[in-house]
């Protein structure tokens, strides 16, 4: 159990403990099902994290050419990377920090394949959209009308062009196996006569197979018959939030309460559009430890409020035992994924510092951040 007392606020605290818990998960299911499942950096890169991560899954996913260099040396494997578009500056980032390289679109494949030639042990692929998502927030859904992300079956064509060795697909967001089991459908539908012409088949990210209510062994049947329909395919499942879903917690602290009107604020050392953005953008309202998630009749009640000069930086509303008074701290539940590899300085607000409370509940802290991080970005 954390020992909040032994940490500065604020801070994104991961929990060794819970970290192992999801990567044996992870890699029982990569090892039953006989599929490859590698990390999504964009979902979590904390790099001090990887030797633990590296015990289990030793392959990662990269979206750009900086995450790949950084699966190249702390992951020490080259990436499978894929990227809306590639820029000629890039490549030869991408190349030598590569194994695989997915490309979105025909003419980027042409303009960059060729390039690929002088390494024999890169494999390209392309991305498929199948046009069909579970995923109700339009900010999340690669596969919405319009969508730029990925090929539609017209744009592909009748055939795959030389050279293509992969396709790849991601359409899911925190979804369940039963949503793949409908995407793997309409992918078969769209794209079923080009499956047998290539080597490998990855799957994207959005398996939340570390969620308490996830069917893990439907995932497990789902694959192991989607392979033996397939037997050339090798699978790759690229999770990232699922790695560290439920692994570590925000720690914020109160510095004063305001009444506008009735409604009464506290505000936080941390700031939700730096520090929490996907609350303010998917949005969602996160879980505190020990309060109420929707306002209780005759218990405090406030809204939270970040301490950025933005209007909309804030959520409601919580209630709580006890009045909040400046200094209470508090705990804000699973804010490891997509919250660390999103932050910003915006405003010059210090930044959480970024620590892990390991397995024989001592901390270590991996990071502080001071004036100079703020700084030097813009120097
Ligand atoms: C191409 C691709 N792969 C993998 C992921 C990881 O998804 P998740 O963190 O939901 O598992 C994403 C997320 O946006 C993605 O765009």
């Amino acid at each position: 159990m954390i020992d909040f007392e032994k940490i500065p606020s604020p801070a994104y605290i991961l929990e060794e403990d819970l970290l192992r818990k999801n990567l044996s998960l992870i890699r029982s299911v990569k090892e039953r099902a006989g599929v490859d499942i590698i990390l999504a950096f964009k979902a979590f890169a904390l790099w001090k994290a990887f030797p633990i991560i590296k015990e289990y899954i030793q392959y990662s996913t990269a979206s750009s050419p900086w995450e790949a260099q950084l699966a190249w040396e702390e992951m020490g494997s080259k990436a499978h990377t894929y990227s809306p578009a590639y820029i000629e500056k890039d490549f030869p980032v991408i190349k030598a920090c590569s194994s695989h390289i997915t490309f979105n679109s025909l003419s980027q494949f042409h303009r960059f394949y060729p390039e690929t030639f002088d390494n024999h042990s890169i494999s390209c692929g392309l991305r498929i959209n199948p046009e069909y998502s579970e995923v109700e927030t339009d900010l999340y859904n690669p596969a919405a009308p319009g969508s730029r992300l990925g090929m539609v079956r017209e744009e592909l064509g009748d055939h795959l062009p030389e050279g293509v060795e992969g396709l790849h697909f991601h359409t899911l967001c925190e979804s369940s196996s039963y949503a793949l089991e409908n995407t793997l459908q309409r992918v078969e539908a769209k794209f079923g006569d080009l499956l047998p012409k290539v080597k490998w088949l990855n799957m994207g990210g959005g398996h939340l197979m570390t969620r308490k209510d996830y069917d893990v062994e439907h995932l497990i049947r789902l694959l192991q018959n989607f392979k033996k329909k397939y037997p050339n395919l090798e699978i790759i499942l690229e999770p990232g939030a699922a790695f560290v879903w439920q692994t570590g917690v925000l720690l914020a602290s109160v510095v004063d309460i305001v009444h506008n009107k009735g409604i009464q604020t506290a505000i936080l050392d941390i700031s939700f559009t730096c520090h929490t953005p996907d609350c303010l953008e998917m949005p969602y309202k996160p879980v505190i430890r020990g309060a109420y998630q929707e306002p209780v009749p005759g218990k405090p009640t406030y809204r939270l409020g970040g301490n950025s000069c933005l209007s909309g930086d804030f959520i409601g509303d919580w209630s709580f035992d006890q009045e909040l008074k400046t200094g209470d701290r508090l705990v804000f539940e699973d804010m490891i994924h997509y919250t660390i590899v999103k932050t910003t300085m915006f405003n010059g607000i210090p930044h959480p510092c970024l620590c892990l409370w390991k397995k024989d509940d001592s901390l270590e802290i991996y990071r502080n951040f001071t004036y100079e991080d703020y700084k030097t970005r813009m120097s």
